[in-house]
């Protein structure tokens, strides 16, 4: 549907994460996430390049608002190899956040079909995550559905 001559195309591009995108505000991003501290520019190039060298293994999408120039939604997704299920794949994905001024726009969803997209043409025979009983909906919305529970044990 096509408004003021832009679509929302033109207005949220979905891709990859960029070194650039820690200028773009990627990191004030997860931080409505998450604790997140601040990352210097060296520590965010260390990490984002010991990332790329998974390749398709571990991604992390982003969309950017292109009139704005800010990172508006991410999210990630590692492929976790197994043994069992002849040697299956398994998606996790982590660290889904919108920002607060966009949210309600379809742009979580899009992220998240993103991901799954990305475990199933990678083979993946499921991808699943954690989530608290506030954004259940959201998941399913997306196509998720509950399974068991999670358990964690944290180390700091
Ligand atoms: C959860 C979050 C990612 C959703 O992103 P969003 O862009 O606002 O969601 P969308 O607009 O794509 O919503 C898709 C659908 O889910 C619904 N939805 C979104 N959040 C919801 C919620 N908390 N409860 C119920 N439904 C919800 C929307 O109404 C929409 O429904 P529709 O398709 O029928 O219109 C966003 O609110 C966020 O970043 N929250 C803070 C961080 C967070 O909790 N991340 C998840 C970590 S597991």
């Amino acid at each position: 549907m096509q408004s003021n001559n832009s679509t929302e195309g033109d207005t949220f591009h979905i891709r990859k994460l960029e070194i650039s995108d820690k200028e773009k505000g990627f990191i004030e991003l997860l931080k409505q996430l998450t604790v997140c501290d601040s990352v210097t520019d060296e520590k965010f190039k260390e990490r984002f390049e010991e990332i790329t060298k998974y390749g398709d293994e571990h991604i992390i999408c982003v969309i950017e608002d292109v009139k704005s120039g800010k990172i508006v939604a991410t999210g990630s997704v590692f492929i976790e190899k197994k043994f069992v299920r002849n040697c299956g794949k398994a998606g996790h994905i982590e660290d889904v956040v919108v920002d607060s001024s966009t949210r309600g726009m379809q742009l979580g969803k899009k992220i998240v079909e993103y991901l799954a997209n990305h475990a199933y043409s990678m083979g993946c025979y499921k991808v699943i995550l954690d989530c608290t009983e506030g954004n259940r909906a959201f998941y399913e919305k997306c196509g998720f559905k509950k399974k068991e529970i999670q358990m964690v044990k944290y180390f700091v």
